[in-house]
Order: C-alpha cells, then structure tokens, then sequence
C-alpha cells in the first residue's frame, strides 16, 4: 500500500535464538515466555513459528485460552496465576499450569471441584520483593499444597531483579535464597529470564523462562543482540515521504525544536508516536535510510520524523528507512529515548501492517 510504516518478523531468527537458548541451557526445558502479544510481535505467529519449545508461558488467562483456541497443546504456564474461582476452572479445563503467589490465590484452590487437578509452581519472593510468599513461612504453605488433593504436580520458581547485571551480587543472594529452600519437595524448578540464561548458569534448573532473548534483543546493560549471539526478529521500517531543502535559521517541526545551522535537506519519513516510534527519542537518535544512519531532528510527531540529511544529500522520496531491527538494534534506539527495547517492542501500534519472513520452515501444528 502507501508509505506506511510496517514491522517485519524474521521467523528465521526467531527459531536461531531458541537454539541459542537450547545451546546456553541444554539440560533445561524451555519455556518461551510470549506474552504481552509476544512481547509486540504477535503471539499466535511467534508461538507457530517455536514449535520445538517445550512449552510457552504467558502472564494472564486470555493470552492462554487464546493460544489453546489456536490449536497449540503444548504445556502452558499463566505466570501471574488466577485471581479467581471460574478463571482457576477454566485453567483446570484447559490444562494450564499457574502459578500462586500469594495466600488469596491459594485459598481458591480450597473450593475447587472434586476432580479438578492441577500442576501448580509455587513462586517465593527470593529479593524481588513483587510477587511471591516471603521465605519465612513457606514451610507450611509447601505442606498444605503438597496435601491438596487438587495439585497434580508441585512445582518452584522465583524471578531474577537484577540479573541484567552480570556484576550485580543480588543475583546470587536470590539463587541462594532459593536454595535454602527444602527442593526436595518439588517436582521441577525454574528461576531463569534471558539474563540468567545467558550470564548465570547457576540459574537454569528444570525450566528456563526466556522472553526478550527470543527476539533478538539483549537482556544486559552495556552489551549488544550481536555479541550474545542473537538475530533481531523484528525490524520497523517505512519509507521517505518528503525530502525539504531548508535555509540556515529554518525550525524544524513542533515548537521549532531545531533550528538549521545552515542549508542543509531534511528528510520526512512516515513513522511517528501513532505507530509505536519513542516520543521522547531524542535529537541525533539515528535512524537509517538506505542503510545509511542519518540523525533525527526536531519533535517525533503522530505520523512523521524528521531527519538531518546531510550526509545523504541524494536522498529522494520512497528510499527505504529501518526505524529498528536489521543494522540497527532496537536496545540502541530504546536508551536515546530513555527506555529499554521491551518498551518500544511491545508498543509497536495496531495501524502497522505485519508481514512476515522466512515462514517456510515453521512445521504446522
Ligand atoms: C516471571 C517471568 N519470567 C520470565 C520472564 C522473561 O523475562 P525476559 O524477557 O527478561 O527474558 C518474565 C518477563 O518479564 C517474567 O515476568
């Protein structure tokens, strides 16, 4: 269609980063964490295109109920469990894995009907101090759902605060928090996000817990998709819509933000805040055109960015832009507008046109 901004979803690098995490942690099952829509990419095309997962994990109900309806009947997991007596049913009915974290979300197991069963992952609250019982008194809560006739399956899992940290000692306070507990009672255990796959081996247990490295983003501070292995899955582009020659002194845009310092082209390019492009990007964040970077100027508006294209004087309407994904990480992108790429990943708007790449391998289910 018109020049619009689309998000392509490589489904190559989508299976390439699974086996990275296969590779990092190869005696753990993997649960790829895809919720959030897989983390903006479109959770019924990433989950067809990780089949070989062992399993998927999502935050709530629908994103479970809604990968069930499409025909996946691998184990799911609901990281944030069921608030509720019918949602904790419907999770029994669907054979759906949840999580209790605290005494309100085990006291629904109480009035549950005879012949409901359920594998449950308990989750304690190694330092995260979010969600998940506090150590002191998870002995008993161990007894109670080790006795409950409607759990099938006792599992244990925590989540990493600091873990995108590799120097950060609060990792290993939580590992050995988590290791003080009496594991025996357990089935399985999980503590693992990307950041513990990839920096703490320590962590990976039964079950890994991967969600950001799935999509090519890296979950460190201070390193990059490429040095960890990882293949951008999503790439944003969109097109020139208008090349200006502007005269020394012309403002640029929205309250004038930028003023030219000389004759120079600006570039228009149609992408804005209203499909998911960072407000707040700030002034010399790049952006490619013709895999060239040029520098943003002026204020992001609702459809258009304004770009200095000095170094690219020949640029003309219809060159192909990359707002993220090939030649230019997302993470890069994301701390010029001081954010982290899970943000600008998950806020990609429903007006954007998705296509998808490399499909041919996916296996139908
Ligand atoms: C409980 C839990 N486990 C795993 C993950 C995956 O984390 P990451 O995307 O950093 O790998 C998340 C994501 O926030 C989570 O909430």
């Amino acid at each position: 269609m018109g020049y619009a901004p689309q998000a392509v979803i490589d489904h190559a690098a989508l299976r390439h980063n699974l086996q990275q995490v296969r590779h990092s942690a190869p005696a753990s099952r993997i649960w790829s964490v895809i919720k959030a829509d897989a983390y903006g990419h479109g959770i019924e095309r990433v989950a067809g295109a990780l089949l070989n997962t062992d399993g998927f994990a999502v935050a709530r109900i629908d994103e479970a109920l809604n990968l069930r309806q499409g025909g996946f009947d691998h184990p799911i997991m609901i990281m944030g469990g069921c608030y509720t007596q019918e949602v904790l049913m419907l999770a029994a009915r669907n054979d759906f894995e949840v999580t209790v974290h605290d005494n309100q979300q085990l006291s629904l197991f109480d009035a549950l009907s005879p012949g409901t069963h359920l594998a449950v992952w308990l989750k304690v609250d190694t330092g995260m101090h979010r969600l998940g019982f506090p150590l002191d008194h998870i002995d008993q809560i161990i007894d109670r759902l080790r006795a409950h006739p409607y759990v099938k399956q006792l599992n244990l899992m925590t989540h990493l605060a600091n873990a995108d940290d590799r120097g950060d000692s609060a990792t290993q306070t939580q590992l050995a928090h988590f290791d003080s507990l009496p594991l025996h009672a357990f089935s399985q255990c999980s503590i693992a996000n990307s950041a513990g796959v990839l920096g703490f081996r320590e962590s990976h247990r039964d079950w890994v817990r991967p969600g950001i490295m799935l999509y090519g983003v890296s979950p460190f501070v201070g390193s990059s998709a490429d040095d960890e292995g990882l293949q951008p899955v999503m790439t944003l582009r969109s097109r020139v819509i208008a090349v200006r020659q502007c005269q020394q002194g012309d403002r640029i845009g929205y309250g004038g933000a930028y003023e030219c310092p000389e004759a120079m082209p600006v570039v228009v390019v149609a992408a804005g805040y209203g499909d998911g492009y960072p407000r707040h990007a700030v002034e010399g964040t790049p952006v490619l055109v013709e895999g060239r970077r040029l520098p943003l100027i002026g204020r992001v508006s609702m459809d258009m960015i304004t770009l200095d294209a000095r170094d690219y004087p020949s640029v003309k309407v219809g060159d192909e832009v990359v707002l993220w994904g090939r030649g230019l990480p997302v993470e890069e992108v994301a701390k010029k507008a001081g954010t982290i790429g899970y943000e600008l990943l998950c806020g990609v708007t429903s007006r954007v046109n998705f296509i998808d790449q490399n499909v041919d391998e996916d296996k139908e289910i």
